[in-house]
């Protein structure tokens, strides 16, 4: 079957969607402009925004990948006091982004709990209710992400980062509480809960094959998930995977690659939201926007305050490190619109996908 055959199949099996993870040249530029204009369609030339609060690295963690990794004595560790966060997400709410991101190393404690319940209590009430707010802070008890939940946190990410369980066993330790098991249940009562659920990959990890790539794409859509944020693996010297490097194919191929997973998976869920991540543009000045272009509608620009940034380094070359945030709002706008699109602004910019399945459960609450 021919790649045009492909793309108008209504599902992807697993090697329609290898095929496409392999085109190149017309093959690939028309996956490209497909998935562009099934953006359009639905979504429209528009891009919504999260502004992102990286507010602490300090990470019970030590994922063989991440910068931010517990072993990792070579950064400076920090945890924002309360009213610097509460001071971003106000510079959110008065530059009207619409959403706030709350990011931080993972950790586990009745303080962390409380702490976070209390700022998403707060940041509703600095802007009246009308920001909305993302938690991206790993794994939890089903009973903590309630909480949050009933605070007001009403979306958030749990990158699954590999959906193939033994790719994922050779990028993290194995010390019984990195457990893959754990994180599928920890996406599936944030689901239940009622959260907009988001989920997400590296891509171009040692050891990862266009197979398991497929397989991540196929478990997106199996899980129902309402968000995706994906990016491109990139080395953090000091991890244990940097050792791998010469093994990998180089930024370029994996930057490519991001794109075709964002293009078919835009194809596949077209109404899900899709963050065009920031490792994009760690490779490519404008790697953000090109992910604009061919179907992600999400893009999270760093309000973190300036001097905590530069120790927020998940991966080498991580950009925006030394810029303020009406530095990323003001390069943002300019770049959004080279690319054709327009950020909107005061709004939450929810996933479509989210309303279509909240609403269909209403009508059928078996489902
Ligand atoms: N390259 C790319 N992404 C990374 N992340 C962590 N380390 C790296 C890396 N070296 C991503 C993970 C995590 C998110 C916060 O950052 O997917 O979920
Ligand atoms: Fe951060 Fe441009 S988006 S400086």
């Amino acid at each position: 079957m021919g790649i045009d055959r492909i793309i108008e199949q209504d599902a992807f099996a697993r090697n329609d969607i290898i095929r496409l993870l392999q085109s190149e040249g017309p093959d690939k530029e028309l996956l490209f402009r497909k998935s562009a204009e099934v953006k359009e369609k639905l979504i429209g030339k528009k891009v919504w925004l999260r502004g992102l609060i990286e507010f602490s690295n300090i990470c019970s963690k030590d994922c063989l990948y991440c910068g931010i990794r517990r072993t990792n004595k070579n950064l400076l560790r920090y945890n924002l006091p309360d009213e610097e966060i509460l001071s971003a997400a106000k510079f959110a709410y008065d530059n009207r982004y619409g959403s706030v991101a709350l990011q931080s190393g993972e950790m586990e404690s009745r303080s962390v709990t409380l702490r976070i319940e209390n700022l998403v209590r707060k940041i509703r009430e600095l802007s009246g209710g009308t920001l909305g707010i993302t938690l991206s802070v790993g794994e939890q008890e089903p009973e903590v992400y309630k909480r949050w939940f009933d605070a007001g946190a009403h979306r958030y990410l749990l990158r699954i980062e590999a959906t193939n369980e033994s790719l994922y066993r050779k990028i993290h330790p194995h010390n019984g509480r990195y457990d893959f098991r754990r994180r599928l249940d920890c996406l599936k009562a944030l689901q239940d809960i009622g959260y907009q659920t988001g989920t997400g990959v590296m891509i171009g990890l040692p050891f990862q094959t266009m197979d398991d790539l497929a397989g991540d794409l196929l478990f997106m859509n199996e899980f129902n998930i309402d968000m995706c944020g994906m990016g491109p693996y990139i080395e953090h010297a000091d991890t244990p995977l940097a050792k791998h490097s010469a093994d990998l194919p180089p930024l370029s191929a994996r930057f490519d690659l991001t794109l075709k997973m964002i293009a078919i998976l835009r194809l596949m869920m077209k109404d899900i939201n899709i963050v065009a991540a920031t490792a994009l543009q760690a490779i490519d000045p404008v790697g953000r926007e090109k992910a604009v272009r061919i179907g992600a509608n999400i893009i999270m620009p760093n309000i973190t305050p300036g001097p905590y940034r530069d120790s927020y380094r998940l991966y080498d070359n991580k950009p925006c490190t030394s810029d303020s945030a009406g530095d990323c709002r003001d390069c943002l706008e300019a770049r959004l619109s080279l690319a054709d699109h327009e950020i909107v602004y005061g709004e939450w910019g929810d996933s479509i996908h989210y309303e279509k399945r909240r609403k269909g459960k209403q009508q059928n609450p078996d489902k």
